[in-house]
């Protein structure tokens, strides 16, 4: 195995890039291309990292792997954004270009002090003198690591915190993505973990000082819930504390956990440190695209959430690799926790995007012979009854006996449907972009996040067997993407 396939400085980057053009050329042609949401210009883009509002500006970095379809070297893109409608793609922040990371640069977060940002990371290292290891338990490194930055475009020197023999010795190699926590003057450090037993949990460091850390507690339930917890995050909300995690290895269990990886939260109660107990799992997704979302508080104090609009290890072929890219990143979403429950809104500043708008009575919605693939639809039901709502020509949204399915068929390159039981239906509000769909359910209580990948739109969106009573506006979006 040749290491250097892993290994992408600066330098290197951008001579890369110059000659990489041709490429973006014909990337920015593809008609699945989204309209407002972030996407690699070329290439692979995962996990959204480093979220933050610094000085006005938006920050978010990715997984990037600009010069590779399958994502092999990661690289943390950045896209910046004043309003978070439109975004300008910046220089990468982060390279595998030291001893640490020589195997990627994985997520991370950010972390707002002094005036400055703390990123921290998970270098990734494997080894390859013996063919032997399983990268399970042994062969693989997973470093943190810091940088901090002034602005968030230029990083100091990368600073080494902790490798595998700062993590209980019952860990296995699978220690990552840390997220930074701050209560009464204390920083927690929450990193996802894989124990020897192969039970997922959240170790948690503290620290004084953002440097130097020791080993505090773990987070987990008391029965094993997957054999690995990817991409922690943890913050107070509306006077609770909640837990969000990517547990990986949880098995389908009628309409829950039907993706190949799962994504949710717990509320905690008690003291992270010692007594604690983690309430009942609840999925934040019920899509086929959603995954490693991370949240931060705006300058507004907003808590908001962006996901990766994809997910890892998944067994179908997205056809946008043919076109040399692939995979985006979610809308950005306000939390709140509501009743016990987490509520994800579309963040109140996509308003901005709106053009022509159309409304009317469900029934005579068909008149408006709606051909858009982006737009914002919003249906406020009077009298709940069945209905299937046509998105595109194969994908459709259909409620019956209290079961909501939303069906890609053909459009979905072989995934077939996703569904939620629900007591009531309220409201629906759905962002369409050329290639997506995020559909929230009842202010938010549910959400259905998916790519489409449709070919002609051939089909108007409209309503069949439909014997519910509801209201009905339409927006056509703008996008900041040509
Ligand atoms: C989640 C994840 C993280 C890891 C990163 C690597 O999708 O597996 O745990 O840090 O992706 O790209």
């Amino acid at each position: 195995m040749d290491k250097d396939v892993y290994r992408m400085n600066q330098e290197q980057y951008q001579k890369k890039h110059e000659v990489f053009k041709e490429e973006r050329e014909r990337v920015a042609k593809d008609p699945w291309r989204l309209r407002y949401h972030i996407m690699s210009d070329t290439g692979w883009l995962n996990d959204p990292n480093g979220l933050c509002h610094f000085h006005g500006i938006y920050h978010v970095y990715y997984q990037y792997s600009p010069f590779d379809v399958e994502g092999k070297i990661k690289l943390w893109g950045h896209m910046t954004s004043k309003d978070l409608c439109s975004w300008t793609q910046e220089e990468p922040l982060l390279f595998p270009d030291s001893p640490f990371d020589e195997r990627g640069v994985y997520s991370g977060s950010a972390f707002l002090h002094d005036d400055q940002i703390y990123f921290y990371y998970t270098g990734n290292v494997k080894h390859f003198d013996k063919v032997d290891y399983d990268y399970i338990h042994a062969g693989r490194e997973q470093n943190t690591i810091l940088v901090t930055s002034k602005d968030g475009f230029h990083v100091s020197e990368k600073k080494l915190l902790m490798s595998n023999d700062a993590y209980p010795s019952d860990m296995s190699c699978h220690v990552r993505d840390p997220k930074i926590y701050e209560k009464d003057g204390m920083f927690y450090m929450m990193l996802g973990a894989r124990d020897l037993h192969s039970k997922g949990c959240v170790l948690v460091y503290k620290s004084m000082d953002l440097t130097t850390w020791s080993y505090c507690n773990r987070l987990e339930t008391p029965h094993p819930f997957g054999y690995m917890w990817e991409c922690p995050d943890f913050f107070d909300l509306n006077g609770h504390q909640v837990l969000l995690t990517c547990p990986q290895g949880v098995k389908q269990s009628g309409y829950d956990y039907a993706n190949v990886h799962q994504c949710g939260c717990f509320l905690v109660d008690g003291n992270i440190e010692n007594e604690y107990t983690l309430k009942a799992f609840q999925q934040l997704d019920r899509g086929f695209d959603f995954y490693a979302p991370q949240t931060f508080l705006d300058e507004k104090g907003r808590r908001i959430l962006i996901g990766w609009m994809g997910l890892p290890d998944i067994e179908y072929t997205n056809p946008t690799t043919k076109q040399g890219w692939q995979h985006a990143l979610t809308i950005p979403r306000v939390l709140h926790v509501k009743d016990n429950r987490l509520i994800q809104r579309p963040i109140e500043e996509l308003k901005n995007l709106r053009k022509k708008e159309q409304n009317g009575d469900v029934h005579l919605i068909a008149q408006k012979h709606l051909i858009e693939r982006v737009y914002e639809m919003c249906i406020d039901i009077v009298a709940e009854g069945n209905f299937t709502l046509w998105l595109r020509n194969t994908t459709s949204l259909t409620y019956e006996n209290q079961v909501l399915t939303l069906s890609l068929d053909e459009e979905g390159y072989g995934r077939g449907t996703r569904q939620v039981k629900l007591e009531t239906l309220r409201n629906i509000q759905i962002f369409s972009d050329t290639s997506s769909l995020e559909i929230f359910v009842n202010d938010g209580e549910e959400v259905f996040t998916t790519r489409v990948y449709e070919t002609i739109a051939k089909k108007e969106i409209s309503f069949t067997d439909c014997k519910m009573d509801a209201n009905v506006v339409f927006y056509n979006l703008d996008g900041y993407v040509l």
